[in-house]
């Protein structure tokens, strides 16, 4: 691959388009399959946004009114277009147009939430806007300016998409102990239940693991002996926090599982494994 145009032409630019840049002929001189991570990445990526969107439009099979379970993609679900028995809030909106997702009031605050993710930034960053595509490939950009301008100066935002998160993540917790209802009525217990218990479970990892929610509990403090409960919180805050580019693959399996599985059920494509009632 040859060296972007303007690094050699004159280097103006920032970067590696900058004039104090060694002058390489080469884009890069690794021989390793470093475009192997960027092309999964996005691969991976892509997969969610196509079934997400999919999924969010469908306004179907997102209930199962014998069992209570609500997929996360629609919850919470607050309009007369939803099925009744779905709204566990109630219906302050009425009927929404087609083109408007049901569950348009969460939907843009954790697509916000993920999106400004600092571990999710990297990701895209390298793989999608190529910014580098890797260490020691040259980006294709001719000009840098970080997150200090419009769109990506929204990313700064990101503890405030935590805020809403941990709300929306109480909603999940709340529609999963809902669902532990019996056909008949009374408790029940299904297979359902396993899966949207480990979802929530896991969407609450992610959560806690993000650096916002670290940085809330343990940062800004001089003294960590002064603070003996914040600096405790910190610790296991940290642990989960080593884990947080896992989690982030992770709870984007788990959700699509989890729709897919109440889809499933909802539709009548399987029966709900049951274990009490
Ligand atoms: Fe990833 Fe906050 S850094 S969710």
């Amino acid at each position: 691959m040859s060296a972007p145009a303007r690094g050699r032409a004159g280097g103006s630019g920032t970067g590696v388009f900058s004039g104090a840049r060694a002058r390489i002929a080469d884009r890069t001189l690794r021989t390793d399959r470093w475009w192997l991570s960027p092309l999964l990445t996005t691969g991976g990526l892509a997969v969610f946004v196509v079934y997400a969107t999919i999924r969010s439009f469908m306004r179907d099979f997102y209930w199962v009114d014998a069992y209570h379970y609500l997929t996360p993609f629609y919850s919470p679900c607050l309009s007369d277009s939803c099925v009744p028995g779905s709204s566990h809030f109630g219906t302050p909106f009425g009927e929404l147009p087609g083109i408007v997702p049901l569950g348009f009031l969460a939907l843009p605050f954790l697509l916000g939430f993920r999106l400004t993710c600092y571990y999710y930034r990297k990701a895209y960053y390298r793989s999608v806007w190529l910014s580098p595509p890797a260490c020691a490939v040259a980006e294709p950009h001719a000009k840098y300016t970080g997150e200090t301008r419009l769109p990506l100066i929204i990313q700064n935002a990101h503890r405030y998409f935590f805020y809403v998160a941990l709300i929306i993540s109480l909603v999940n917790t709340y529609d999963a102990i809902l669902a532990f209802h019996g056909e008949t009525g009374g408790f029940g217990f299904g297979l359902g239940n396993v899966v949207l218990v480990v979802n929530v479970v896991l969407l609450w990892a992610y959560t806690l693991s993000c650096h916002s929610c670290r940085h809330i509990t343990g940062g800004r403090l001089k003294h960590f002996s002064k603070h003996p409960v914040r600096y405790w919180i910190w610790t296991q805050i940290t642990k989960l926090n080593n884990r947080h580019m896992t989690l982030a693959w992770t709870t984007l399996g788990t959700l699509m599982l989890t729709d897919l599985y109440v889809m499933l059920v909802s539709s009548g494509a399987i029966a709900d494994l049951r274990f009490v009632n």
